[in-house]
């Protein structure tokens, strides 16, 4: 029987990605981002469909004005998740983020399951993603500039397990999401094209996105009712912003909403809102400073991040009661109101509706490159050590894994276009959990086992942050529907057949093992290479 749990060498690890302080090229990709295009790319990742389309809903449903502190909640939860991958990728500055981690301290088959559970996230968060930019695209042209779309061209805007309104009112089920597809191929051939400019677009998008966001908060913070906030007459102080716990029904189950155990739930949902900071560490060997500048990418981001969504929420119940954001596109009901709060033109509303929705269709599109520019690295990655075939192969102008982005992005635009939303948004938050406990796990056991390994950044309190990381993200998954732990199982399952038909022989750290001795009748496994 095979060792499953095979572990790769630290420095072994850190020499295959080439020398980290080299300042053009690593293991053969171009070393272009400095600290300002990680932080960048960070917040080009997180903030998207999250804040313009799930805050709403969680406010409506489950938090009140009270989803600020779920946005706070969420926000810890990362900073703890935030942290101890700042700690592994500036110790091992590769680009396969956790999956790398894992392979150095957990052993092959955990760093196998760990890749192939980030496909749930970087891959499937794509898909689902690329799905809400369609909405919002819809939106923008036909109800913003108000050009007509015939039916047939409706149906080509959603895929064929979502209901399509026609323009006589009838519902009809939809063909194929094309602008989903048509997103992902363009954001492939930018990630095909280069680093350098993958991230020359990102920085663009994220200051059109950062732009639109602040003028949304700074003119949004003037016309602020208080009494919207005050959901909770009977509560004193900051209590006040937590409506009353209420039952209600939802699909013919009564469910509790509200109160404190709602806020925990929003935290939940707008956990999505956070996802994306990660895949800053998936780019270690194309950073030109990767030790300094990934943990400050990292945690930048974070910071900046949470710092907006506080303010976003706190603005959006500010100013509509929180009932009334219940819908798809609460920033541009914010918009609405904002504008007539201020007693602005219809010229203005009109105005403000294109910019808030074209800066979500921007803010979108970088999430969905940043998320496909991390899943190009993992497949990379794995690749290189033998698991997956054909992805480590370098484009010889370009120097960015071809295969690897042009499969992502085939992926990515079939699965966009044709798959159920409602199976995927929900697995992307578990994979995602389940990648964050991981890390945090990781970080632990480095600390206990190699305590004297060079760690340019150190995560403070260690003892408390890593196990208080990795519970909490468990927290959040035990709160996830039945439905969503065993699609989890199930994609674990197909990854596990791949491993044992595929993975296991190819290994190339197998490969470089000493021949087992024969087994003595103490086992007499070949010695794992350890940490
Ligand atoms: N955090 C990303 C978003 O909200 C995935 O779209």
């Amino acid at each position: 029987m095979a060792n499953l749990f095979l572990k790769k060498d630290l420095n072994k690890l850190i020499s295959d990605a080439g020398d980290p302080n080299a300042s053009e090229h690593s293991g053969g990709l171009k070393r272009h981002l400095n600290a300002l295009n990680l932080t960048l790319l960070g917040v080009g990742g997180i903030i998207g469909a999250g804040i313009f389309s799930l805050t709403g809903v969680a406010a409506a449903n489950y938090a009140g004005p009270g989803i600020v502190f779920s946005f706070i909640i969420g926000g810890i939860l990362c900073a703890f998740a935030g942290l101890c991958y700042a700690e592994m990728a500036a110790m091992v500055p590769v680009s396969g983020s956790a999956y790398a981690y894992s392979y150095a301290t957990l052993g092959e088959f955990i760093a196998w399951i760990i890749g192939w559970d980030l496909i749930l996230e970087y891959a499937f968060g794509s898909v689902t993603v690329a799905a809400a930019w369609s909405g919002y695209f819809v939106s923008l042209f036909q109800k913003t500039l108000g050009i007509p779309f015939t039916d047939t061209l409706l149906q080509f805007t959603k895929g064929p397990w979502e209901l399509v309104t026609l323009a006589d009112g009838s519902q009809v089920h939809g063909i194929w999401n094309l602008p989903a597809s048509i997103v992902a191929l363009f954001v492939g051939m930018v990630l095909y094209r280069g680093i350098k400019e993958s991230a020359t677009l990102n920085n663009l998008i994220v200051a059109i996105k950062l732009t639109i966001i602040l003028a949304f908060i700074a003119v949004g913070w003037g016309v602020i009712n208080s009494v919207n906030w005050h959901a909770n007459p009977g509560a004193e102080g900051l209590a006040g912003f937590v409506p009353a716990v209420a039952k209600s029904l939802r699909n013919g189950e009564e469910i509790m909403s509200f109160g404190w155990p709602g806020v925990l739930t929003g935290a939940g949902v707008v956990f999505f809102a956070y996802i994306g900071f990660d895949a800053v560490s998936t780019t270690a060997q194309e950073a030109k400073n990767p030790q300094r500048d990934l943990p400050i990418g990292i945690l930048a981001s974070l910071f900046i991040c949470t710092a907006i969504y506080i303010l976003m929420a706190l603005v959006m119940t500010g100013v509509v009661p929180y009932q009334e954001l219940g819908v798809p596109d609460p920033v541009a009901v914010g918009v609405d109101r904002i504008v007539s709060l201020r007693g602005w033109s219809e010229g203005a509303q009109k105005t403000l509706s294109f910019a808030v929705k074209f800066g979500a269709l921007m803010g979108l599109t970088s999430v969905i490159l940043v998320l496909m520019l991390g899943q190009t690295r993992i497949f990379y990655s794995m690749a290189k050590d033998g698991l997956l075939p054909w992805f480590d192969q370098l484009h010889k102008t370009f120097q960015t894994p071809h295969k690897a982005t042009s499969i992502t992005a085939i992926f990515v635009a079939f699965c966009a276009g044709c798959m159920p939303m409602s199976l995927v948004g929900e697995l992307v938050s578990i994979g995602t959990l389940l990648a964050f406990v991981l890390v945090c796990v990781g970080v632990v056991i480095l600390r206990v086992k190699s305590p004297n390994t060079p760690r340019p950044f150190k995560a403070p309190l260690f003892w408390f942050v890593g196990p208080a990381g990795a519970l909490s993200c468990l927290w959040v998954m035990s709160g996830l529907p039945k439905d969503t732990w065993i699609r989890l199982f199930v994609w674990l399952a197909i990854g596990f057949v791949i491993y044992f038909v595929y993975g296991i022989k190819h290994s190339r750290l197998r490969q470089t093992q000493p021949p087992r001795k024969t087994t003595s009748s103490k086992g007499g496994e070949a010695p794992a290479v350890r940490v």
